[in-house]
């Protein structure tokens, strides 16, 4: 379908950044509140404050957790979306719009509740934008029923594009939506949630429940539910699929978008200055706290050297810092279980003699400097590490296969990237790995909705992809085909 494109600003050009800062600045010391949004009354849990992580002492405001009777009132309000399809996709642009003429305060909350830089705000309000559009467009094309009931589970790394992709498909689909966002997330959630509403989204078809995993699981552990939009650890996936089997209808419908062990590929006659741009993105943007971020480069041995030096200069030049600062290229970790969990792994490598660098980062909040740590494979690498480290294994050129196969044999297969001047090459190694988006010659993070339906296989997810044509149906009561007489 047809696309209209988000706003975008230009962070080079003064007007622009002008613009930015006058919107966001009434924001900077506001207390937000948050707390469950349903069709009925309410009754949540206690008040907790929640603190910025990249300066503890910023309270960004208050946040309440949805309790059990929230979640039954919740669940028996829902009522799916009645409207037609028209009426449905006006009001989704229509909050598509409303997302845009909030910039100020969506950058503010993005910048102090989960240490969003600019462009990484920037872009994760683009990214929610065009979600709105391209579903409002979709649903246009439906013809089957909305399942019911969708409890919409987000995790707090895309904690607006991510939560605004799956409600915003669910709905376009005409379901209920239970939205239940990440913990550490709540305060962009709920301005999120406030916005469809206010776009005219009744406060039966949406309503927000934060809390806890324990939230997550009251919902997904009810009989009255019709189905699971979750995205977040390959782990709590497999709980949801388990509540669901023991408690749910088995036709209960169960999308999950998961963790990644993602690798890169550097040859011999890759272009180094751009591979190391690219792979400095990769791993280190967001503080690596991407599903799609590079965790593990393979380097060609003859190259290796060379490469190295330069990777590290490069790890040298970027600076995580307070997001809020325009010159800030990463912000901190998401909370200080994060940063225990990152810094305890990265200083376990130093003591066993695999740290090969770590840079310099600001010692405040829960900044955590790159590092660059070795590995023989990526098998050694136990699990998905969520911060800003990149594991590093050097190959020979007659390797290249053992090295195809060490990547697939993670089980995971979220995101590839490939940098060669070798075209044959390009298609051999796409051919042979198994993951869902598969970039050469760039960076493999901030895949474009629509351009890059984005979405993993194996241990990453069950598809079907966001941001492309098949997502939008799987939120609605499979078609039978038609059967030739
Ligand atoms: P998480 O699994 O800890 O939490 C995700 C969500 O699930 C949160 O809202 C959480 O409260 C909820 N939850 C936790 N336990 C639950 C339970 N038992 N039942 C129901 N809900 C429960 O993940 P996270 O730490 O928030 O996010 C990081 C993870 O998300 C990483 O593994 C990352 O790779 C993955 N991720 C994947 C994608 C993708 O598109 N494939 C995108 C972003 C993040
Ligand atoms: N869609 C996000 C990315 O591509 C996860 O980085």
């Amino acid at each position: 379908p047809m696309r209209r494109n988000s706003r975008g600003w230009d962070l080079a050009n003064p007007e622009h950044l002008e613009e930015i800062e006058a919107a966001r600045r009434p924001f900077r010391a506001t207390r937000f509140e948050a707390g469950p949004l349903i069709a009925g009354d309410t009754s949540p849990d206690d008040m907790m404050e929640r603190e910025s992580p990249s300066d503890p002492s910023d309270v960004v405001g208050e946040v309440r957790f949805a309790s059990r009777t929230d979640v039954d009132t919740a669940l028996d309000a829902a009522r799916t979306w009645k409207a037609s399809k028209d009426e449905r996709s006006a009001i989704l642009k229509r909050a598509a719009d409303l997302y845009e003429q909030n910039f100020g305060e969506i950058f503010a909350v993005l910048a102090r509740e989960a240490g969003k830089t600019l462009p990484d705000a920037l872009a994760e309000l683009r990214e929610a934008v065009d979600f709105l559009n391209y579903y409002a467009e979709e649903l246009l094309e439906l013809n089957s029923e909305p399942q019911g009931r969708f409890v919409c589970i987000s995790p707090w790394n895309f904690p607006l594009a991510i939560f605004t992709g799956q409600i915003s498909a669910a709905l376009a689909a005409g379901n209920a939506v239970l939205a239940k966002p990440a913990e550490q997330t709540t305060l962009i959630a709920h301005l999120g949630a406030r916005l469809m509403h206010e776009a005219g989204v009744p406060a039966e078809v949406l309503q927000l429940l934060p809390g806890a995993g324990e939230v997550g699981g009251m919902l997904t552990s009810d009989s009255r539910i019709n189905g699971v939009a979750f995205t977040g650890s390959t782990e709590t996936a497999r709980k949801i699929k388990q509540a669901m089997a023991d408690n749910c209808d088995p036709s209960a419908t169960l999308i999950a978008e998961t963790g990644g062990l993602n690798a890169m590929i550097v040859d011999s006659t890759a272009l180094p200055e751009q591979a190391v741009r690219d792979l400095v993105q990769s791993a280190f943007q967001s503080a690596g706290q991407r599903c799609s971020a590079c965790r593990c480069v393979y380097v060609q041995e003859d190259v290796a050297e060379g490469f190295l030096e330069m990777l590290t200069g490069a790890m040298d030049a970027f600076r995580p810092a307070e997001p809020w600062g325009i010159e800030s290229d990463s912000g901190p970790l998401i909370d200080a279980e994060a940063h225990v969990n990152i810094a305890s792994y990265v200083a376990k490598a130093k003591d066993e003699g695999r740290l090969i660098h770590q840079t310099d980062g600001p010692d405040q909040g829960y900044f955590l400097a790159p590092a660059l740590v070795k590995v023989k494979g990526i098998h050694e690498i136990e699990r998905e590490v969520f911060g800003p480290v990149l594991h590093v294994a050097t190959f020979k050129a007659k390797e290249l296969d053992r090295v195809i196969r060490a990547i697939n044999s993670t089980g995971y297969g979220l995101t590839f990237g490939l940098h060669t001047r070798i075209d044959d090459r390009v298609q051999y190694v796409t051919d042979r790995i198994a993951a869902g988006n598969l970039y050469v010659n760039r960076n493999q993070i901030g895949a474009i909705v629509g351009s890059q339906p984005f979405g993993g296989e194996g241990l990453s997810g069950t598809g079907p992809k966001a941001g492309g044509p098949f997502y939008v149906p799987r939120f609605q009561k499979p078609v039978t085909p038609d059967v030739p007489e």
